[in-house]
């Protein structure tokens, strides 16, 4: 089974370095996928480059790694969904990295499943720098990937998925939940480029 992302830049092309090399089998969809074909082709074979169309048609699970003011468009491209999972990795970002540009009493995430009919829509991905994504490693502790949704089964998949990638995958429960993990998105944001500490960290959880 194959895994499509949609978008090709920071967050897609390191979630499908992470991926690839899993032996994971990554398809791009993106506006233009000509203009991808060089970098698509330095993953290595398990990676391909098409239309969002076809990247979209060919997954039961799909990577939303695209700009959020091209999310609407997106999600409306495709009449129904028919079940398959997207997961939003994008944040409602404000131009300059002001803030966001929706939430409190809904979020991106939100939004974007009542565009998307019959999509299982899960938030996940999205609160940690791309670099972190690419290569999860850190030497004292598994950095935390919170995840959210409405389908439990779905959620479950993802959560799944960002193991795989090495995270400490945590169920943030329903879909609501967004509504918090996108404003932390903004926590890591604020601390590594408004204060410039830079991009080679990642929150964790300690438990006991
Ligand atoms: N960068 C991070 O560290 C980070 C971390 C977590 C979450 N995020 C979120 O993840 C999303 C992507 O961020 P990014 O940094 O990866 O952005 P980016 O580097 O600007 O890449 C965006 C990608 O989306 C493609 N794209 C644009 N419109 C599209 C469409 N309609 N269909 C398919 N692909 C489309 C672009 O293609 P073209 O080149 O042809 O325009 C490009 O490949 C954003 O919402 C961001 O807030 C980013």
């Amino acid at each position: 089974m194959s895994i499509s992302i949609l978008g090709a830049g920071n967050v897609g092309m390191a979630l499908a370095k992470a991926l690839t090399q899993r032996g994971e089998t990554v398809i791009f969809g993106v506006p233009e996928p000509e203009k991808y074909t060089a970098a698509v082709a330095a993953l290595g074979p398990l990676a391909q480059v098409q239309s969002n169309g076809a990247a979209i048609a060919a997954s039961e699970l799909i990577i939303l790694a695209i700009p959020a003011n091209a999310v609407a468009a997106v999600a409306q491209s495709v009449p129904d969904w028919q079940g398959k999972i997207l997961v939003d990795a994008t944040n409602p970002l404000a131009p300059g990295l002001a803030g966001l540009t929706i939430g409190t009493h809904t979020s991106g995430a939100e939004e974007l499943a009542k565009l998307a009919k019959g999509a299982r829509v899960i938030k996940a991905f999205n609160t940690t720098g791309a670099e972190n994504m690419a290569d999860s490693h850190y030497p004292h502790g598994l950095p935390w990937m919170p995840v959210c949704g409405d389908d439990a089964e779905a959620r479950q998949r993802v959560l799944a998925l960002a193991t795989q990638l090495g995270f400490d995958a945590v169920d943030c429960g329903d879909l609501q939940a967004a509504r918090y993990l996108e404003p932390f998105a903004m926590t890591w944001i604020h601390l590594a480029l408004k204060l410039g500490q830079g991009r080679n960290f990642a929150f964790a959880r300690l438990q006991r």
